[in-house]
């Protein structure tokens, strides 16, 4: 007898029709609409009688490089945009003159008057009449955010042809409100620092409708360089970053942070890799360089400024090292022209992890940091499955077998030798004997939600994996409710496949919302000037991290809702055919002294699932859960700066459990059950 079934498509209609009929109602629609095939009973069998596997402790981690403003401009506090100016050799972008009453004079770069060798450049206001007053103004990143009873510090070079001081104020764009003021010492006619705090009324309403004021009442010629502004930071640490990111971040619960790239530590060209010697040391000796995203990075977030970060978080560093390939092609496959830059990851490792009696661990300690910092991984390069030569062989080879030479606790990771990656896949495991493959994965919705069974049956002889860089790609500039919905079945299958898959981390990380501010569409946190928020693929990550347990636990699933995979553009070309495949995907974990299982459940479908659950193996279970619900009235729906907690995690008790029961689960919604067992 056929059975009854019921199907959706979104036209948000539903349909009742018979089964036969249904695979021809839902491919003669594959191009139009991803249907939806209920089941009749979904049901999952935890199976604590079986023997689990323990949990990597640094499954879940962060990968950070500069996109999309995530340092200047974003997690490093900074408020004044190209401070050093150096962002356009040929205007002192962002920065304006300011002029009030009869002022009159001009600003320009100024390139005989160097503070020392790296900064070459300063601004030169060239006063002839100051008028009620005359000044130059800075834009910040999108606006300086100001705050009630905020106290701001800041620095900068000065010298003038007059003993005059200068006032510093943050004020608003058209400068009738002075939210801010403090007056420099005089100023001689040689280059001195100065530094400054300028704290805020507590009756101030936050904008960012502000810009930085230096200004004069005195004519003459002034100069200016490295002008540096910060608001408080996390933790207060100068030089540090933005508290309400951080508080993010360390919701996360990561364990490590990969950095510092991405196609950031490649760099275009060689001159603008990620040279690690020039990010350390005190700010007025960092050159800065051109990121491959579009803008210049300050380097005012260097090497020991991530060691920091991942310190504040309780991160390992996850250190990549640049390996002689640049995005445009470059490459060095001669071992001699290449070991400089062997000696050069060697010294950066020991930057990182050698004690002050090391001249690199020395360095260290000069600049702030005499403990050192643990490390267990070393990425050698980024993607060079680009690197069509097939040099890489090579590289890797050269480079593993020094730092395993002089590091043999170190493991290693190549970006080549996956096979589910195309990228990664190019090339075979280096015959250099890597621990770890790094695969990368940037897909929709429906591609990640086949991709939860991705490791399922995948090879176990080989290395392990490392997916150091995966995103559902739907949704900008941070991504929507589906990308959570593709991400939490992703991360269903890493969990499941844990023994295999060691590590693993979202990318990119941040977004400043701002136009302009975005080189990758589909990033996890957004932010303005003022505050930040998490998409609901933030706080899956959130959820799925913060309930992780410590043992993986065996389950079956049967009877499950399934989904058409429709073809994409690019299958439909390669004859990849339209694909019936889960939607719901399940992980359990648990942690068995505290006595509590972890059962993640996402429900992809557009109604209620109601799922029937046998826990075998246990005496004990409470007829009380806690469930952690993610769920959206649409998959399109989203968070954003102005509605920043519209999908957020909502905590409820669960009743009627016990070793037979039946949950319901809402239509797209992701749960955590946190299941006692004592
Ligand atoms: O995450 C954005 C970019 O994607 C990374 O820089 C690069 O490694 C990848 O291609």
């Amino acid at each position: 007898m056929p059975i009854k079934t019921n199907i959706k498509i979104q036209t948000n209609k539903t349909y009742k029709m018979e089964s036969h009929k249904l695979l021809l109602f839902a491919f003669s629609g594959m191009f139009l609409f991803n249907t939806v095939i209920y089941a009749q009973s979904p049901s999952v069998i935890i199976k604590l009688d079986q023997p689990g596997f323990a949990v990597p402790s640094k499954l879940y981690g962060l990968m950070t490089e500069d996109i999309n403003y995530s340092y200047d401009g974003g997690l490093y506090a900074e408020l004044i945009h190209n401070r050093s100016f150096k962002d356009n050799s040929m205007s002192p972008e962002h920065w304006a003159l300011v002029k009030e009453g009869e002022a009159k004079g001009k600003i320009s770069l100024d390139r005989h008057n160097p503070v020392n060798e790296i900064l070459l450049v300063s601004l030169q206001l060239d006063v002839q009449n100051a008028g009620t007053r005359i000044g130059v103004a800075n834009d910040g990143y999108w606006g300086i955010p100001v705050r009630p009873k905020t106290t701001y510090t800041g620095s900068f070079y000065a010298k003038a042809t007059k003993s005059a001081p200068l006032t510093i104020s943050i004020e608003s764009i058209d400068g009738k409100t002075v939210y801010a003021k403090a007056l420099t010492k005089t100023l001689g006619r040689e280059w001195m620092q100065y530094q400054l705090t300028l704290t805020t009324a507590a009756d101030i309403t936050p904008t960012a409708n502000t810009r930085f004021v230096i200004s004069t009442t005195d004519s003459g010629k002034y100069w200016v360089s490295q002008v540096s502004l910060f608001p408080p930071t996390y933790n207060n640490t100068p030089n540090g970053n933005r508290p309400d990111i951080m508080k993010l971040l360390a919701d996360m619960k990561p364990s490590f942070l990969r950095f510092p790239g991405g196609n950031y530590l490649e760099g275009d060209y060689f001159s603008s890799r990620f040279d690690w010697k020039k990010t350390i040391g005190k700010l007025d000796q960092r050159c800065g360089h051109q990121s491959p995203w579009g803008y210049r990075s300050t380097d005012g977030m260097g090497l020991l400024e991530y060691l920091m970060w991942c310190e504040d978080l309780k991160m390992e560093p996850l250190l990549a090292v640049f390996a002689g390939y640049t995005l445009k092609g470059d490459y060095l496959d001669d071992p001699n022209l290449l070991q400089p830059f062997v000696n050069e990851a060697l010294e950066e490792i020991e930057y990182v992890i050698g004690d002050q009696s090391t001249k690199w661990g020395a360095v260290r300690a000069r600049d702030g940091h005499p403990a050192s910092f643990p490390l267990s991984y070393i990425e050698i390069g980024n993607e060079d499955g680009f690197d069509r030569s097939g040099s890489y062989e090579k590289r890797f080879n050269q480079f593993a077998a020094s730092i395993r030479a002089k590091y043999p606790q170190l493991k290693i990771i190549s970006t080549v030798g996956g096979k589910n990656d195309w990228l990664s896949g190019r090339f075979p495991v280096p015959k250099g004997n890597p621990d770890l493959i790094d695969e990368h994965f940037y897909r929709n919705s429906i591609e990640m939600q086949e991709m939860a069974s991705l490791y399922d049956n995948y090879d176990r002889t080989g290395p392990k994996i490392f997916v150091g860089e995966w995103a559902t790609r739907e949704g900008f500039p941070t991504t929507n409710f589906n990308s959570a919905l593709g991400d939490a079945a992703f991360l269903t299958g890493l969990e499941r496949n844990s023994d295999l898959v060691l590590m693993h981390c979202y990318a990119p990380l941040f977004v400043n919302i701002n136009p302009g501010g975005m080189q990758w569409k589909s990033d996890l946190i957004g932010y303005n000037a003022l505050t930040s928020f998490g998409s609901p693929a933030y706080h899956v990550q959130k959820m799925f991290s913060q309930n992780l347990g410590d043992q993986v636990v065996k389950f079956e699933t049967s009877n499950l809702p399934t989904q058409l995979k429709k073809p994409s553009a690019r299958d439909s070309a390669t004859g990849v055919q339209p694909k019936v495949i889960p939607a719901m995907f399940f992980s359990v974990t648990k942690n068995a002294k505290a006595g509590i299982i972890y059962l993640k459940v996402v429900n992809s479908t557009p109604v209620v699932q109601k799922v029937k659950l046998d826990i075998q193996g246990i005496a004990n279970i409470s007829s009380k859960a806690t469930a952690i619900t993610l769920k959206a009235a649409s998959t399109d729906d989203t968070n954003t700066i102005a509605e920043p907690e519209k999908i957020i995690p909502a905590t409820t008790t669960v009743k009627g459990l016990g070793k037979h029961s039946e949950q319901s689960f809402p239509a797209y919604s992701i749960t955590v059950l946190q299941i006692r067992t004592k």
